[in-house]
């Protein structure tokens, strides 16, 4: 971490104002301010590389991916399945075909919770989840284990916000057979320690699957360290389209997983009455996909990768000490969590509604979540009905952090918070 106090970036960091003017929506007035964009953790502006992409797209290889085999279909298909490659390198996955390309983050860990969870979670069984998840990585599970007759537990949270992981220990049994868990929670930023949690729930004869939402791109990310058995994550969070998310499965349980969607594109052979389904991972991504997102993921993998994960997460962890630190420095700001994390701080300014605190902001052209950011369980363990939320990417800067603080600031002079 660098030293924090000062509103300087820190040696060796990224380029930041060469950074910021690759992203178009950066140079907005908002309220007649320049914006501070704080809600990284809902979704990233997309840098101009990204942009082009999608456009490139629609002019050169507008034509259905694996369905033709004319000059733009060959195109479209070959696009697609090196966006595929370029998802399999950026986390390490052992083989392209371990990756299934699905709308989004929660569509992805629906088709594990339905396409495993159906045949291998019955009467009796276990699923283990945390206190830190969010909606997307709870109701899924509960829905499961409502359809199987299985027992939903949870791990608890220190007063920090960390994973308790004694109770963890405990909670692991011989019937477990899942755990679902956040690599980095979206509500607090805390960051989970998945190669442990990983080998201990392999040593309990369980699997583990990790919500990277909020990790892959602030972090390097490497499934066979980590250990994780599926892997998940939403395309528009590493700085690429909405409408795209990803899950990386190790081989044999796709190939142990049944389809959530039927239809064209995903069969091998089909009669009036039945039908046989090709191989993983095209048995999972019936209908027509997504190219224009998968271009561009790609083109925002290749352009994170240009600037180096390392770097990425170096810079990320100076911003959230740096937040941190002056936000807690506020009289009436309660900042909620605490101990490892990344991207996220989460705070409340007195009793003054989280509404009202992002209203206040909003007028100084900073936008931040206020809410419960889909994470209820998250704000019942503080006791808060919603929390301010900023959030963080590589474009962000000391200075706007600065920015929020006067923000928080007036928010107090405002309602005496
Ligand atoms: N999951 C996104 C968030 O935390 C939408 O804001």
């Amino acid at each position: 971490m660098t030293e924090a106090g000062s509103s300087a970036q820190p040696r060796a960091a990224l380029p930041i104002e060469q950074l910021r003017a690759q992203f178009p929506a950066l140079s907005q007035q908002i309220n007649g301010q320049p914006l501070i964009y704080l809600d990284n953790a809902a979704t990233v502006q997309k840098p101009r590389c990204v942009l082009d992409a999608v456009l490139r797209c629609y002019t050169e290889s507008c034509a259905n991916v694996h369905r033709g085999a004319h000059t733009l279909a060959e195109r479209a298909s070959e696009g697609y399945e090196r966006a595929r490659g370029a998802v399999q390198r950026l986390l390490h996955a052992a083989s392209a075909q371990e990756i299934v390309f699905t709308s989004g983050c929660t569509a992805a860990i629906n088709l594990v919770a339905n396409g495993w969870g159906n045949r291998h979670v019955g009467s009796g069984d276990e699923i283990l989840v945390t206190g830190l998840e969010h909606h997307s990585n709870l109701l899924p599970w509960q829905e499961l284990c409502r359809r199987r007759g299985a027992t939903l537990r949870s791990v608890p949270l220190d007063p920090q916000g960390q994973l308790d992981l004694q109770s963890y220990e405990r909670l692991l049994g011989p019937r477990t057979r899942l755990v679902a868990v956040a690599h980095v929670s979206n509500a607090l930023g805390t960051l989970n320690p998945i190669a442990e949690l990983a080998r201990r729930a392999h040593a309990a004869g369980a699997l583990i699957l990790v919500d990277g939402a909020q990790a892959v791109a602030r972090c390097p990310v490497n499934v066979a360290e980590l250990g994780s058995d599926f892997y998940t994550f939403s395309a528009h969070k590493l700085y690429a389209p909405f409408g795209l998310g990803v899950l990386h499965a190790r081989a044999e349980l796709l190939s142990d997983m049944e389809p959530l969607v039927t239809g064209g594109g995903m069969v091998e052979l089909v009669e009036a009455e039945r039908a046989s389904y090709t191989a993983p991972p095209g048995r999972f991504e019936a209908g027509t996909p997504n190219l224009s997102a998968a271009l561009g993921l790609e083109r925002a993998i290749l352009w994170l990768q240009a600037l180096g994960l390392e770097r990425v997460q170096a810079h990320e962890q100076d911003l959230l000490g740096y937040a941190r630190e002056q936000l807690a420095a506020l009289p009436g700001v309660r900042l909620l969590g605490g101990g490892p994390a990344l991207g996220v701080v989460s705070l409340m300014v007195g009793s003054v509604h989280a509404h009202d605190v992002s209203t206040v902001l909003d007028r100084s052209g900073i936008a931040v979540r206020a809410g419960h950011h889909c994470a209820q369980p998250v704000m019942r363990h503080f006791g808060v009905p919603a929390t301010v939320r900023a959030s963080f990417a590589v474009y962000n800067t000391r200075a706007e952090i600065d920015a929020l603080a006067r923000g928080l600031e007036r928010v107090r002079e405002i309602f005496g918070g």
